[in-house]
């Protein structure tokens, strides 16, 4: 059956369809490999998914609970169906690849509470509540939301809780992080990996690897505008392999307060044969709405240095006194440093009144105008215009929503004025006002205010502590680059020493399947020794990686804005390695994963935008291994000189992370490549034509 919507369909003819539509349709994929089946049992309405005629996810439930009104799960009966195709490309404005795909077959159907089987309500009026459930088969995934039309039976509702499940067939390894730690670590977590019949509560991306290693799921969300964010909780007993949707709360325990026509995040399944097929994850991107913004040439993707480490290692404080980072003699510093370099941005944290103190506790202190007497913005702003630079302007709010939304428009004001064109925001607790968790729909319809505010003054936004990624960026290209993961500060400070050697092989099939990272990659000073007391002893925070793994970061994480994160002494001291820092390209054409193991390694090869210089990023976890790398992503007939940035003789991340063996060879597509990486190490590579 293949028609318009039955919603615009008569209520007559509604009720004929309703006893001549099968109680199962289904939707295969372009490719035909995946197929999702839509199908009410008993009256329940319930999904799954089979590949190459295989099951991956069994008949799972669907549905609602509702505050004050039944739940919508079950005496449901499909009384209409329709069906659509799409084909098209477009072109990100920045990105890990510059041209998209978005090829799918859709199928929505139309379910609605069968009068037969008298649903009343709790004063006995007949409910006859319509819901839609549209499924979009890709190639790489499928993605299905709900949505409820407008409709007299559904107008203002209140969801307790989202009855979605995916019941797997198999038992695959998860790599997760909890979703209900009661502390203020959100996502800076690090990663663990178990069978997903041990699971508890999680978020997404989820990612799950058969046992054979032969296939590849990712359970994510994507277009998250007005809703909670979706964590996933495990299966009631062991031998369950059964997940479900569980939304992030407000204060009073409920979770989506909407009105009819309303319509849900997509639930995506990201799907792959081989695991280095699963990045760059694409999916979540052609889920969302094409851009709302036009050409603009205030977005641009960079590389910028910071006012930031140095608070991190306790060298400098974000408060006043002796020790301020954020003075203006500092950061004139910085800003020389950055344009030297060639670096577009200055992040500088500490430069507004409100730090003084508790500023975690007390949100309402902050100020986004006002600075510290000893920061004179105006005049560093021009300064650094001046210079070809732009200043990176810091809101940390600690949560304080209310206080932040009373001065943002104000305040983004004034940084247009000053030719200022991104901020990094930050939202350092567990609960935002109110009470309401870090990731409820209160706070899900702030970050959105917020992207929408910083595109109407042209804007670029880091976020902090933010909302995890759904693919906002190809809607709002403004909203660049993101944390929501343990990045390279818990190097500094964390009392665990640190990130662990595998954590970026972890971090790469996981948290970045989201989106962009700001990890803030290039510690060279990895022992600290610029940090109060000099070189830490071995239990303290450290970097935990060789510096040669530092500078394949930059490939390996993307992320549009990438900081070069350590002081700028620590690069004067070392210039030939810092070469490559200033060398590296942010925005791509084309990526290539070219071979990897979660946990273990990555080795992936990005071709500039706009260009034909390619850059090739590979780190290892705790372990030393050699990869035989075939260049054939290169041009053929065309000769690359490559500047090979590897671990020096002797290097290991533990006792000896500095050596790096900086040398050059001639290269072509024809060529293998072996690259051996000391324990804890990583290679970056430079491949430039030479004709
Ligand atoms: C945590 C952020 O991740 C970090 O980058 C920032 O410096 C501090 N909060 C202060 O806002
Ligand atoms: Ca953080």
């Amino acid at each position: 059956m293949s028609r318009p919507l039955g919603l615009l369909a008569s209520a007559c003819l509604l009720a004929t369809l309703a006893t001549s539509l099968p109680a199962q349709v289904a939707v295969a994929s372009p490719d035909g490999r995946s197929r999702v089946t839509l199908e009410v049992r008993d009256g329940r309405l319930t999904w799954r998914l089979d590949r190459d005629s295989r099951h991956l996810v069994l008949p799972s439930r669907l549905g609602f609970r509702f505050k004050d009104e039944l739940p919508l799960d079950s005496g449901l009966v499909i009384i209409d169906s329709a069906r659509t195709t799409q084909d098209t490309r477009w072109v990100q404005p920045w990105g890990e690849v510059a041209t998209v795909r978005e090829n799918y077959n859709e199928l929505a159907i139309v379910a609605e509470e069968d009068t037969g089987v008298v649903v009343r309500d709790r004063n006995g009026t007949p409910l006859q509540r319509r819901i839609i459930v549209r499924v979009r088969a890709f190639n790489d995934g499928i993605g299905f939301r709900y949505e409820f039309p407008s409709q007299p039976a559904l107008r203002e509702f209140t969801i307790m809780e989202e009855l979605t499940e995916f019941h797997f067939a198999d038992n695959p390894a998860a790599w997760w992080i909890p979703s209900d730690r009661p502390r203020m670590d959100r996502s800076e977590m690090l990663y663990s990996s178990s069978p997903l019949s041990l699971l508890r509560n999680v978020q997404t991306p989820l990612t799950l690897e058969s046992r054979d290693r032969r296939s590849y799921l990712v359970i994510h969300e994507a277009d998250l505008q007005d809703y909670a964010r979706m964590n996933l909780k495990g299966p009631a007993c062991i031998e369950c392999r059964s997940l479900a949707a569980d939304l992030a709360p407000m204060a009073d325990g409920s979770k989506v307060r909407g009105t009819t026509p309303f319509r849900t995040p997509w639930r995506t399944l990201q799907i792959a044969d081989r695991l280095v097929d699963l990045s760059p994850s694409l999916l979540g991107l052609k889920l969302n709405p094409p851009s709302q913004l036009g050409p603009s040439d205030w977005i641009k993707p960079m590389k910028y240095v910071g006012i930031w480490w140095g608070m991190h290692i306790n060298t400098m404080t974000w408060s006043s006194g002796p020790r301020h980072g954020a003075t203006t003699e500092n950061t004139k510093r910085y800003i020389d440093f950055a344009a030297a370099n060639g670096f577009g941005g200055v992040l500088v944290e500490g430069w507004n009144t409100g730090w003084d103190g508790d500023w975690i506790k007390n949100r309402w202190a902050f100020s986004f105008t006002q600075s510290y007497p000893d920061y004179d913005l105006p005049g560093l702003a021009a300064y650094a215009q001046s210079k070809g630079v732009s200043l990176i302007v810091h809101n940390e709010t600690s949560g304080g929503i209310v206080n932040y939304e009373k001065q943002m428009d104000s305040a983004f004001a004034l940084y247009q004025s000053l030719g200022l064109h991104a901020i990094k925001t930050g939202y350092v607790t567990d609960t935002v006002d109110g009470g309401h968790d870090h990731w409820s729909q209160y706070a899900v319809r702030h970050h959105r205010r917020v992207i929408e505010a910083a595109a109407r003054h042209h804007i670029m936004v880091d976020a902090h502590e933010p909302l995890h990624d759904t693919g906002e960026r190809r809607t709002w290209p403004n909203m660049m680059s993101r944390e929501g993961s343990r990045g390279q500060e818990y190097n500094a400070w964390s009392g665990d020493g640190g990130n662990p050697p595998e954590h970026e092989t972890i971090l790469f099939f996981t948290r970045l399947l989201a989106g962009p990272m700001d990890f803030t990659p290039g510690i060279f000073d990895l022992l600290i020794e610029s940090g109060p007391g000099g070189r830490r002893s071995p239990e303290d925070a450290r970097v935990r990686t060789t510096l040669a793994k530092q500078l394949a970061l930059y490939v390996v994480l993307y992320s549009p804005l990438q900081m070069a994160a350590d002081l700028p002494e620590n690069y004067e001291k070392q210039p030939a390695a810092f070469q490559f820092i200033r060398d590296v390209a942010v925005d791509w054409d084309t990526t290539r994963v070219l071979d990897a193991r979660i946990g273990d390694y990555v080795a992936v090869a990005r071709r500039a935008r706009g260009g034909r210089q390619w850059f090739l990023g590979a780190v290892t976890d705790e372990d030393a291994r050699t990869l035989d790398l075939p260049l054939d992503f290169l041009e053929p007939g065309r000769q690359y000189a490559a500047e090979i940035y590897a671990d020096g003789p002797g290097a290991h991340w533990l006792d000896n992370p500095l050596p790096v063996a900086i040398t050059r060879r001639t290269v072509s597509s024809a060529t293998r490549l072996r690259v051996v990486l000391a324990p804890g190490g990583g290679q970056a590579i430079r491949l430039r034509p030479l004709n």
